[in-house]
């Protein structure tokens, strides 16, 4: 068996655009093992959300195949495609996405209320969700609803709020890509530290060379294809 918790194999996707054949994912390749931490640069329509969204499960591929553990995704029907969209991924994006009308601590719990609808163990939710936002600094904001938050506090719920299942891979896209520089910096530690602390595997799309640089693998979207840097 091999070890790679994520294996793409000559991945193709295209979009058309009237009668045009835009080839944006060309023969594109790439491994991961678990605990492994690899950023993807790449100018502006160059691929990376889509690259990401197939990632995600959010979008299929039109060849080429995509394993999670070995498991084929292309075999998967729709419904085990979800459990291990859950089982497998948390997801940041550039906006935090919060809700405004619940606390840092409620938001980090609502994705184990839409996983599974059993509230018996409210209480060892609530403590994963708080020891969480202290890892993530913000002991002191449980309560604090989005609008008595700055942008980067938010941003560290969100991160928060994807790492509540579990999953074997956080996925970002641009997740600094809305902040100034000194929050993101302060990002970028958050997100080397939890790889390093807790082995947590990332996979970051970003514009910024600084959090590139935090990772263990740089890799750009050239052509539709990864090279790694
Ligand atoms: N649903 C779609 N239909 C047609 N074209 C699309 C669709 N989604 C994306 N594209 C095109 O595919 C290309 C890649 O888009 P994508 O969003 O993956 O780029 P990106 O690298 O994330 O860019 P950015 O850095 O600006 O976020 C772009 O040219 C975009 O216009
Ligand atoms: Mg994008």
């Amino acid at each position: 068996m091999n070890n790679h918790i994520l294996k793409l194999e000559n991945i193709h996707k295209y979009y058309f655009e009237n009668k045009n054949k835009l080839h944006i994912l060309n023969n594109l390749n790439l491994e991961i093992k678990s605990g492994e931490f690899i950023s993807i640069l790449g100018k502006s329509g160059s691929g990376k959300t889509t690259l990401l969204n197939i990632l995600g499960l959010l979008d299929a591929v039109n060849s080429g195949a995509l394993y999670y553990d070995g498991i084929n995704i292309n075999e998967l029907n729709e419904q085990e495609k979800n459990i291990t969209r859950n089982k497998y991924l948390g997801f940041v994006f550039q906006f935090h996405y919060l809700l405004p009308e619940f606390t840092a601590l409620e938001n980090v719990t609502l994705p184990c209320f839409v996983q599974n609808k059993n509230l018996k163990n409210i209480n060892s939710i609530k403590k994963r969700a708080s020891e969480l936002l202290e890892i993530l600094e913000l002991k002191d904001r449980l309560n604090h609803k989005p609008s008595m938050l700055s942008g980067g506090e938010k941003q560290r719920v969100a991160v928060a709020r994807a790492l509540i299942n579990n999953p074997k891979v956080l996925l970002a896209d641009e997740p600094t890509g809305n902040l100034d520089e000194e929050t993101s910096e302060h990002i970028n530690s958050l997100f080397k530290k939890i790889n390093t602390e807790f082995n947590q595997t990332i996979i970051v799309v970003t514009h910024s060379s600084e959090l590139a640089n935090v990772s263990q693998k740089r890799y750009h979207l050239k052509k539709g294809a990864l090279v790694l840097k």
